[in-house]
């Protein structure tokens, strides 16, 4: 199968609420129309497929990397995206989630939203009846989830199978670490979990993670071992405070990761890999769960991961607006033109 060719021409389902929700050749045609469209992108190529489409996007939090990467992708691709948020819209004073849904779906193309709970997203996705894309919830979050497995990819450890693949999240069990426990192992990879007990990853994660292991070849774990660090080929970290309204008081968490989990120098020396990639979904709280040393350093993919926020977009608008596969037919006419 080539690089414009999807085996899935449509999606499995309307919206894109969980990286669990797919199987892996749904994962890869995603990534492949991701990476696809870049390439076309960058090398000067301009796309419509989008044209007179609107994106509603809904930010009960704050965000830096989604709201421009959806921003600028709906641009890209001849559409328009909706910055709305709760107390410039009705939601939050005067209108429900439902209804506000119901609305959404009245004038707009498709949904994305970050939401406080995951049962918003859900609601969401029910009472618009138009493509949903889940934009962070309490409980995942999968458009980073696919960005970074973009980012893997292209820095993929040379000569290795996915099975010999090892990505260690260190720290705080936040969404993201869910949403990779279970994307990475979905992909084939071997997952560990390295923070303190008393943040676990949950069981039904690694219980996700298990079943990917015995489907796809990889495996997950949790860990408080430093051994664990050895042979990474990706350490990954979150801050550590937790990014909802609940946060944890600063001495509390400190006490909890700092040092040991801090990724430094040193944790850098323990995985034995001279060639292990950082990475780090961002905002980062510096010199707390990473050092400046090593965000600034040759090891860390941050920035090339937070630019592949906006190559995943790109795909999961395409695809979950289901134009991704006619994107790559016009894509390849266009290359094979030249
Ligand atoms: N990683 C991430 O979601 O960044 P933002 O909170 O800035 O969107």
């Amino acid at each position: 199968m080539d690089g414009y060719t999807l085996r899935h021409k449509e999606p499995s389902k309307k919206d894109f609420l969980d990286t669990a929700d797919f199987d892996q050749s749904e994962i890869v045609d995603i990534i492949k129309t991701a990476r696809t469209v870049r390439s076309f992108i960058k090398s000067g190529g301009y796309l419509n497929s989008l044209y007179h489409k609107n994106l509603a996007m809904l930010f009960e939090q704050k965000s830096t990397r989604t709201r421009i990467s959806f921003e600028v992708a709906m641009e890209q691709l001849g559409g328009h995206a909706l910055n709305l948020a709760p107390g410039a819209i009705q939601l939050g004073a005067h209108e429900t989630i439902e209804d506000t849904a119901k609305v959404f779906g009245r004038m707009c193309d498709m949904v994305m939203a970050r939401v406080d709970r995951h049962e918003s997203i859900e609601a969401l996705a029910k009472y618009s009846g138009v493509p949903t894309i889940n934009g962070m919830s309490d409980r995942v979050h999968p458009t980073q989830g696919i960005g970074d497995m973009i980012t893997i990819f292209d820095n993929w450890p040379k000569g290795k199978r996915p099975n010999d693949v090892k990505v260690v999240f260190v720290g705080d069990a936040t969404q993201v670490c869910n949403t990779i426990c279970e994307i990475s192992t979905k992909l084939g990879m071997n997952f560990v979990h390295y923070g303190p007990k008393n943040h676990k990853i949950a069981d039904e994660w690694l219980e996700i993670g298990r079943k990917n292991g015995e489907r796809y070849g990889g495996s997950a774990k949790w860990s408080d071992d430093p051994k664990d660090l050895e042979g990474a080929d990706f350490l990954y970290t979150d801050v550590w405070y937790g990014l909802y309204d609940k946060e944890t008081p600063k001495d509390v968490y400190m006490k909890d990761f700092y040092p040991k989990y801090q990724v430094n120098d040193e944790m850098i020396e323990a995985t034995g890999n001279e060639n292990v990639k950082f990475l780090h979904c961002l905002p980062a709280n510096r010199n707390e769960e990473v050092t400046d040393s090593v965000l600034d350093g040759p090891h860390s993919l941050a920035f090339d991961e937070a630019e592949n926020r906006l190559t995943a977009q790109r795909a999961l608008v395409l695809y979950f607006g289901r134009v991704a596969q006619m994107t790559l037919d016009y894509i390849k006419e266009q290359q094979d033109k030249k």
